[in-house]
């Protein structure tokens, strides 16, 4: 499974089994967390066999099984959450390709629990946690917008305009709300999102889904 397949294949999944995560794959995911951390200079760390992501309430109702999970942090600045959502969607798609499921989890977690576990250096914000590890199901596709609800092209839109918007309505985003507007005009695109404290995230994971369906190749984002 590719990146792209993944895209598809990707659905939230909030319960899950006990198996361990093999050491290969935990090596794996580190790695590209590292990478991620490095290039976006962002703290996420990876916490396995570890139960602290939900309060007692939610681990009854929501969040079942849940013992893996991708602490996201990073320097309070106005591009953060824009960064842990690009960095964080490389990451959850990757995750699939080892043959993970995941859940994006930016209100429903213990603050308390997870800062347990993290050091935030001054000046430092926690954004919320990836839910790691082997679903009970793979989860199921989510309601969605059309692609004429959120883009629109000036003039005839080419293919890859098309293929970009359709994996951008693939992506997870807070409440599902899927705000995004969309412009092409050449080979120039504009993206927004307006959901409210999650714009940020939903703009950064909805820009890294974007950038794989359309190929970065085929465009540059106008600012
Ligand atoms: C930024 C962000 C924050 C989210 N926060 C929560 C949350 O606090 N609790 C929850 O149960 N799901 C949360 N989700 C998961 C969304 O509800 C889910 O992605 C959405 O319904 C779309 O479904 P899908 O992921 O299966 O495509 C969050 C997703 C994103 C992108």
């Amino acid at each position: 499974m590719d990146m792209r397949e993944a895209m598809f294949l990707r659905h939230t999944v909030r319960k899950y089994i006990a198996k361990t995560i093999p050491q290969e794959v935990v090596t794996a995911l580190d790695g590209r967390i590292r990478q991620n951390n490095e290039a976006y200079h962002l703290n996420m760390q990876l916490m396995t066999e570890n139960t602290d992501a939900f309060n007692a309430v939610l681990k009854i109702v929501l969040a079942k099984g849940v013992h893996n999970y991708i602490i996201r942090a990073g320097p309070d600045t106005e591009a953060l959450c824009e960064k842990v959502g690009y960095a964080g969607a490389d990451i959850m798609l990757y995750a699939q390709t080892l043959g993970l499921n995941t859940w994006w989890v930016g209100g429903t977690f213990s603050r308390k629990g997870v800062e347990k576990h993290i050091a935030l250096l001054d000046g430092q914000k926690l954004l919320g946690v990836l839910v790691v590890g082997y679903g009970q199901t793979q989860g199921t596709p989510h309601k969605s917008k059309r692609a004429e609800d959120i883009s629109a092209y000036q003039g005839g839109a080419p293919a890859w305009f098309a293929r970009g918007v359709e994996a951008v309505l693939l992506a997870p985003t807070a409440l599902n709300k899927q705000a995004f507007t969309i412009q092409g005009n050449g080979n120039q695109v504009m993206m927004a999102c307006d959901n409210g404290a999650f714009s940020g995230v939903d703009l950064g994971i909805g820009k890294y889904h974007f950038e794989l369906g359309a190929g970065k190749e085929n465009f540059t984002w106008a600012e």
